[in-house]
Parts: structure tokens; sequence; C-alpha cells
């Protein structure tokens, strides 16, 4: 707040700024205008700054800027349209354009696009269109009618040279509130004694968001934060317990460094706990997708996992009434580890081995998960999967009972109900091959399951 206050004041109106520019810094530069302080704090790459000085804006005519109405609805942006402060800008994934609507909320919001990334202050007054329509058309009789000089100083003044710029942008750079300044504020409002549970689930759910990348994953264990986190997965409240775990999940996805920290902390532990006792089916689906996130790619987890009789819990929680919802989740952590064990050891055989490898390979050699399996009624349970309507779920079942063959065959054909099952599947995937086939679709998904379910028929058959 202090930061935007500040920030607010030191802007004025210009517009001899180049159009690049001038839309990424609108709410910076009108910010002078408006009655109660605002500002939109970039954070802009140098590079791009030095790109945008190129095209200046009497290339343009001013009025082509079409300034943008937002309303409550998520609308398309179009290119070199202007935004009102205040605005709701985000980025659509699908389209890749921009998306605007009117600012409501209160208090802060991150967001981020490329490189470019902030906070926006969002209890702001946001400037009227006819305000910004005003400023251009002024900015145009300056610019096209160089002999009224008199207006032109009035104009100029109003503008600011270009380097003048640069050293506030500069300024600005040191006071936008970075990805640590924020992730602060976050771990302080989720420690403080004196936070509401919605103000620790709200501070969580922003961390969750941020940790996604790698950097902010690792600050948040430098910081203090992983072990709270971790902390907190046995909060007596429910609804912590499951943020915890998600932002511990999330935390540790693709991150080898915060893997570790987190085994190290004891999460492994307390996310079996979590799955072991009784908990809701929110707090546990959050807990599962931590402990895949933990598990993946990391033997050391892996092997810490089996010690802990990760097997057995998650065989309990695959056949507890209610949590049928989450058995193709269960199977396919059970999968991955399986697989990414043998993908390892496939590896091994034509790269040239290495010590990291060599230590790799040592490393998984110690998970034996498929002898476990066995022990735990797998051989049984994954077959069960077979019986969902959901297609997904059936493949999911096929590839893991074709991982499993080799320790589960003499069970797969002794099992009269899987034998059925898979003629059964045989008949209706032979079907729909042939409407994909109709529609033209060659390589079509029900072929591919076709597929699986010949193979789990000719290599049950084999001696
Ligand atoms: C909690 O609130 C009390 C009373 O309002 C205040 O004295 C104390 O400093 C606050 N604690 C923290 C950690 O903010
Ligand atoms: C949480 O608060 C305690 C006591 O107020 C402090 O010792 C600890 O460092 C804080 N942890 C984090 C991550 O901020
Ligand atoms: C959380 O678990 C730890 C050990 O795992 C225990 O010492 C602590 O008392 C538990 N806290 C709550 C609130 O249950």
């Amino acid at each position: 707040m202090l930061t935007s206050r500040v920030m607010a004041n030191k802007w004025r109106v210009r517009f001899g700024l180049t159009v690049t520019f001038w839309l990424l810094s609108l709410h910076l530069i009108f910010a002078h205008d408006v009655k109660s302080p605002t500002a939109l704090l970039i954070k802009e790459d140098s590079d791009d700054l030095n790109n945008a000085e190129e095209t200046h804006l009497e290339d343009e005519d001013p009025e082509d800027l079409e300034v943008f109405r937002p309303t409550d609805k998520w609308q398309t942006l179009r290119p070199g349209q202007a935004v009102p402060a205040g605005s709701h800008v985000r980025l659509n994934l699908q389209t890749g354009q921009r998306e605007v609507k009117m600012g409501e909320e209160e208090g802060f919001k991150y967001w981020k696009d490329g490189n470019r990334q902030g906070m926006m202050n969002m209890d702001s007054h946001s400037f009227t269109a006819e305000e910004l329509k005003k400023a251009l058309k002024k900015f145009k009789k300056g610019a096209d009618d160089p002999v009224d000089q008199q207006e032109e100083d009035a104009v100029r003044a109003k503008f600011r040279p270009m380097d003048e710029l640069k050293k506030d942008m500069e300024a600005l750079d040191m006071l936008v509130e970075t990805d640590i300044q924020v992730m602060r504020r976050l771990l302080d409002q989720f420690n403080n004694t004196n936070s509401t549970t919605e103000e620790k689930v709200a501070a969580l759910l922003d961390l969750e968001y941020l940790v996604h990348q790698v950097d902010n994953a690792q600050n948040l264990v430098s910081m203090g934060g992983m072990s709270l986190v971790i902390r907190y997965l046995n909060s007596t409240d429910v609804r912590l317990q499951e943020c915890a775990a998600f932002v511990l999940g999330s935390a540790v996805s693709s991150n080898p460094s915060v893997q570790v920290e987190a085994v190290e902390g004891g999460a492994l532990q307390k996310l079996l706990t979590l799955l072991a006792t009784q908990r809701p089916m929110t707090v546990k689906k959050k807990v599962l997708f931590a402990v895949a996130s933990l598990l993946r790619h990391f033997p050391f987890a892996q092997s810490h996992f089996l010690k802990l009789g990760g097997v057995q819990v998650l065989s309990e929680l695959f056949q507890t009434p209610g949590a049928e919802a989450m058995r193709v989740r269960i199977i396919t952590v059970l999968y991955d580890m399986i697989i990414e064990k043998e993908l390892i050891s496939q590896v091994g055989l034509d790269i040239i081995p290495d010590s990291s490898h060599q230590e790799r390979l040592r490393q998984y050699a110690e998970v034996s998960l498929l002898p476990v399996l066995v022990e735990q009624g797998w051989c049984r349970l994954v077959p069960e999967l077979l019986e969902s309507p959901e297609h997904d779920w059936r493949e999911k079942a096929l590839r893991t009972l074709l991982a499993m063959m080799a320790q589960c065959q003499t069970q797969f054909k002794q099992n009269a109900g899987l034998t059925a099952s898979l003629s059964e599947l045989q008949k209706q995937y032979q079907e729909l091959v042939l409407t994909e086939q109709d529609v033209g679709e060659e390589d079509g998904y029900f072929g591919e399951i076709l597929t699986l379910v010949d193979s789990m028929v000719v290599k049950m058959r084999q001696v």
C-alpha cells in the first residue's frame, strides 16, 4: 500500500511515449489524475524498454487507441486498446489473448504475463474512459499543431523525457513487491496467531500459486515456510490440512531440492498418517496429490514410502467405501513408480553410464515395489478398476495390469472375473474402433485401449 502511494504521486500525465510502452504503463501514467492513489506495479525487462523506445507515438494516431471499457465480465482485449487503471488483466492460456474485466475486489492481486509480473492494487478508483479520451485529444492537438506554441509547451510540460521516465522505471523496479516480499507477507499472515482461519487459508492458496515457480518453492524452504507448512498438515482444522497439503504438493512438483527438504522435514510420514486416518475426501485428495508429487522421480522418497508402509495405506484407501473417486489416482501413483524404475533400467542399456546414473540405478534398485504390491493384494485390486465405465480408468488399469504381469500372472489366470471383464471389453472396444474408423480415425483412442486389452489376453495365455 505504502509503495503504491509513493509511486502514484510520482507519476504525471505524459504522452510523448511509445505505443508499446504507453500501453504497458498506462496505469502508472494516469495514476496521478485519479482521486485515490492507485498503481499497477510492473516489473518490466529493461530490454523491452529499449525496444519500446524505437516506436514513437507520433507514428500512430492516438485516436486509434481505442479505450477499452471493462465490464464485470471477462472480455478479450484487442491490440491497441487501452485499459483503465484498476482493471483486472489476465492472459487466457487457451486463446493466448489478454482479457480484461472491471476491478471490483479489494486488496492486492498477483498477476504474471511472460516476463512481466507484479501486484495490482485492487482497491483503487479507476479513471474513466472519458478522462482518458480527453487526455488523448489534448495530446493529439499538441502533436498535430506545433504552431500553437503555447499549447505545445503546456502539453510538453506534461510530458517527461524518456531518460527521466527510465529513471522512474528503475526506481519502480526497486519498489515492485518481489515474489520474495509477497511470500514473506503471506507467510507472516499465515504464521500470525491473530490471523483467522480464513486469512490463513487465503495466504496458503496464494502461496500455492507462487510455489509453482522453482525459485519460489526453494525460497519457501529457505524462508522457513516449508517446515511451517509441514507442521500445518496436522492442524486441527481440516481446511488448513487440505491447503497445507496443496502447497506442499505444488512446491515439490518437479523440484528435486525441495523434494529432499520435504522428505527430510518428515512430510511423508505426516501425509501417510492423513491418508490412513479418517479425513474428509477433499483433504485426502490433496494429500494424495502431495504424496504423488513427492515420490515422482525421487527413489529416495519411494523407498522411504515403502518402509513407512505406504503401499498398505494406499491399499486400504483403495478399498474404503466412498473413496472410489480416488481409485484411479492411487493406481496412477503405483503405476508411475513401476514404470519409472523400468525406464531408468532401460536407459542404462544404451547410454554410457556415468556416476550419477549409477547412483540413480542403485537408488531405484532399493525400491522394491512389485513384490510389496503382490503381498498387499494388488494383483486382485487392480482388475476391479476395469469395471469402471470410464475409458481412461480402464486404460490406466490395463497399463498397470500389464506392468504387473510378471508378478501377477498366476493370480490373473485364476481370476475368472478378470477373464470375463477382458472378453467383455474386447467386444466393446472392437465395436467402438469400428465407429472410430467410420469417422476416419485410424489410430484412435479406442483402438489404443483395444490394443491393451488384446495384449492382456495374449499375455495371460502365455505359459
Ligand atoms: C495480536 O493482537 C494483539 C492485540 O491486538 C497484539 O497486541 C499483538 O501484537 C498481535 N500479535 C501479532 C503477532 O501480530
Ligand atoms: C513463525 O512465528 C514464530 C514465532 O512468532 C517464529 O519464530 C517463526 O520464525 C515464524 N516462521 C515463519 C516461517 O515465519
Ligand atoms: C502433529 O504431529 C506431531 C507429530 O507428528 C505431534 O507431535 C503434534 O502434537 C501434532 N499436532 C497436532 C495439532 O495434532
